[in-house]
């Protein structure tokens, strides 16, 4: 898809400018995608080593349309020129729109949107790019729950088409329709799903992974062999190790702790494996080892 002109965005819903908290894989994606898109961006970290890796990463994605041609090297600098990098959240006030995308732990989320809402102009709309998490209790933490939503995006974001969209208890039917109008302004498709554990995609797609993480532990296949087993046999565009190296393999335990503990399900126990390999720092792609090596 052409990024749009490297005109201001003209701010159907009002939104013109997009805060996003985590310059993580997400962070740096949905960060790209809305200044492509002709939005103000500010991208936030803990640290400006990790919002300037994140600008670095969106500088080398906006690249790869150089040799195909979809893009020239002019639009790529209005891109990047939009987007302005921050560690202290006081900048958002000049948000109209804030999305978080920082690690999967609630904790940590709470924390964020706790210190964040008096920062932010009343009017400010916040959503969560969260895989698991109650959009409730995460709304709750904040001063605007009608004006909260998860809006959950997927990774690569850039490549991905879809957007969730998912209201929380107190969200008001205006902010869902915002957030609408926003997923179509970034030209990806938009599905509603209710609040609960994972929503649609990751209820499905992430047990699919764990079992395929189960049956390595178990010796039913290699590596190679399970991955290409779901590639040629189930037409997947990479394997489910591959994928969960993808997604991060410490993401993708958050994901099945919270699918478990909230539904009290053991079918989302973690595989032993994938505990191992967290408690082991590999990662998947972010660190370097997963399930494949990458370094
Ligand atoms: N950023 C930007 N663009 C990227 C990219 C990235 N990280 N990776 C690939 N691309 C682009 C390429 O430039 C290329 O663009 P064109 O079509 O314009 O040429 C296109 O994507 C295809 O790339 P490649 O040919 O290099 O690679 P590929 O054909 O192997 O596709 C893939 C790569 C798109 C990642 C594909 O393997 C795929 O779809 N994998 C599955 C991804 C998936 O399932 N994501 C969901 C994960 S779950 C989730 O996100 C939710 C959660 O909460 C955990
Ligand atoms: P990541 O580990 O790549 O990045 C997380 C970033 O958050 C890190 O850079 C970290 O420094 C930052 N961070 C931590 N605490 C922070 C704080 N207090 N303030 C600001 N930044 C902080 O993780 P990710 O894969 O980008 O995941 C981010 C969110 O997106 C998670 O909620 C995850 O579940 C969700 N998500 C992930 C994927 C995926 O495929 N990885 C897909 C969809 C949604």
């Amino acid at each position: 898809r052409l990024p749009r002109s490297d005109a201001s965005h003209s701010g159907e819903l009002g939104v013109q400018t997009i805060g996003v908290i985590g310059a993580g894989l997400m962070g740096n994606g949905i960060a790209h995608v809305a200044a492509a898109s002709g939005y103000k961006v500010i991208l936030s970290d803990v640290s400006s080593d990790r919002t300037e890796a994140a600008k670095a990463t969106i500088a080398k994605n906006l690249a790869r349309g150089l040799t195909k041609g979809t893009i020239d090297e002019a639009t790529i600098a209005a891109i990047l020129a939009r987007i302005t990098l921050t560690t202290d959240t006081a900048a958002f006030v000049a948000a109209d729109l804030v999305i978080e995308a920082a690690t999967e732990n609630e904790a940590i989320k709470v924390k964020i949107f706790a210190e964040l809402s008096p920062k932010l102009r009343a009017e400010t709309l916040l959503a969560t790019n969260t895989s698991s998490i109650s959009i409730t209790r995460l709304a709750a933490a904040t001063d605007r729950p009608d004006r909260f939503t998860g809006l959950h995006f997927f990774n690569p974001v850039p490549v991905m088409q879809l957007i969730e969209i998912i209201p929380g208890l107190a969200t008001s039917a205006e902010t869902t329709a915002a957030m609408h109008r926003f997923v179509a302004a970034l030209g990806k498709t938009g599905i509603e799903s209710e609040d609960r554990p994972a929503f649609i995609v990751n209820r499905i797609l992430c047990p699919m992974l764990n079992e395929a993480i189960f049956a390595l532990g178990d010796g039913l296949g290699s590596v190679v062999d399970i991955d290409m087993g779901m590639k040629l046999g189930a037409n997947h565009p990479m394997g489910p190790l591959a994928l969960a190296d993808f997604v991060g393999l410490d993401t993708l335990f958050s994901i099945l702790q919270v699918m478990q503990a909230t539904t009290g399900d053991s079918k989302y126990r973690p595989a032993p494996l994938l505990v191992k390999y967290v408690e082991a720092g590999w990662l998947g792609r972010k660190s370097g080892r997963g399930f494949y090596d990458y370094s």
